[in-house]
């Protein structure tokens, strides 16, 4: 029995992901719930539950609007004001819990839930747009690595946005397989605010997208062999950040990397925009950071190694995907394959 639950840590270990687990907006924290196959009957939240924690692979499915099956609302909505702070937190079934994806971009979306509350907005209607993306970093790290010792991902409402009822929605691309088509993973998350301030920030028309429809899967950021860049600089999918951000008073607080001169390559042009990420996610980094967890997961911190492990990592899940359309059906042949190999094992 101990073998079958070892090796079963280890099957589950090799297919989860990931959700938001914590939203911090100022200094209020909202806690998101587990996946529903974890946490069946979960807490109120205002962060929209997802079904499971495997990727969101196909650009075309409503799953990439807030998740897996996460169009409906959760009950609860959080009061945010224009300027506050966010800080999300993600964690994952694996690696003690903590994010371990490094190579891709993190992207932060609003879209007007209109005069409703957003705990009654069905997000296939949305029409979202970009506040905050970020990419690579001067010495060509991703934000995203920040996040695997478990720091948060770090962005700020535009401090000049209208108030009214908004749902948010943050998003990791993590492109560690993207060099084949549908190779990307996506990790969305929908959180429902009501913002509160005196500015007047809007999109314009033209800056308003569908998701799915503003990402294709031959898209230069989506299909895209991160190890292979030859100096070029990350082209972001979607929309462009929305103009009215750049003209909020925090728009220097990691909206930065969005710009494209963020590519290793051109480090020195793009130094001074790019400083600014790097404070802000060192100063987060250095808190929680703990060596001993760095160093035991991360014994293959090159980029050759990070990729050969994240391709053993996902086969059995892409197998499986393959064989059996059907996630429910993945996982439960997942465990069957792992009572069948351990008996095998004993
Ligand atoms: C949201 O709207 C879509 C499209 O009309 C519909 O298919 C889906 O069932 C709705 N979801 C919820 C939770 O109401």
């Amino acid at each position: 029995m101990y073998s079958a639950l070892l090796f079963l840590s280890l099957v589950s270990s090799a297919a989860a992901h990931g959700w938001l687990s914590i939203l911090k907006i100022g200094n209020h924290q909202y806690n998101g719930n587990e996946p529903i196959e974890q946490t069946p009957h979960p807490a109120a939240s205002v962060i929209r539950q997802i079904a499971n924690n495997l990727p969101v692979k196909d650009t075309t499915s409503s799953d990439l609007t807030c998740g897996r099956s996460a169009l409906g609302p959760a009950s609860l909505v959080a009061t945010a004001a224009a300027g506050d702070s966010l800080q999300m937190t993600w964690k994952t079934l694996a690696d003690g819990g903590k994010w371990f994806h490094d190579v891709g971009p993190m992207m932060t979306y609003l879209a007007s839930c209109g005069s409703e509350s957003c705990n009654k907005f069905n997000a296939s209607e949305a029409k979202w747009f970009k506040i905050n993306q970020q990419g690579q970093e001067a010495d060509g790290t991703w934000a995203q690595a920040k996040l695997d010792n478990g720091s948060p991902a770090q962005v700020t409402i535009p401090s000049n946005l209208k108030a009214g009822n908004y749902l948010l929605r943050h998003e990791i691309v993590a492109l560690q397989l993207a060099q084949s088509e549908g190779g990307a993973e996506f990790y969305p998350s929908c959180s429902q605010l009501t913002v509160t301030g005196s500015g007047t920030g809007a999109p314009t028309e033209s800056e308003l997208v569908s998701l799915p429809g503003a990402y294709k899967s031959t898209d230069p950021g989506i299909l895209i062999d991160v190890y292979n860049m030859n100096g070029k600089a990350y082209q972001f999918p979607g929309p462009p950040v929305a103009a009215f951000v750049s003209k909020s008073s925090s728009s220097s607080s990691g909206s930065d990397s969005s710009s494209p001169a963020s590519s290793p390559a051109s480090a020195s042009a793009a130094s001074a925009k790019t400083t600014s990420v790097a404070k802000t996610t060192s100063a987060a980094a250095s808190s929680s950071t703990s060596p001993s967890s760095s160093s035991s997961s991360k014994t293959c911190k090159g980029k050759r190694g990070i990729q050969r492990r994240a391709i053993v990592d996902e086969e059995p899940q892409q197998a499986r995907a393959a064989r059996i359309p059907d996630d429910r059906e993945a996982a439960n042949a997942a465990l069957t394959t792992t009572f069948t190999t351990t008996d095998r094992l004993t």
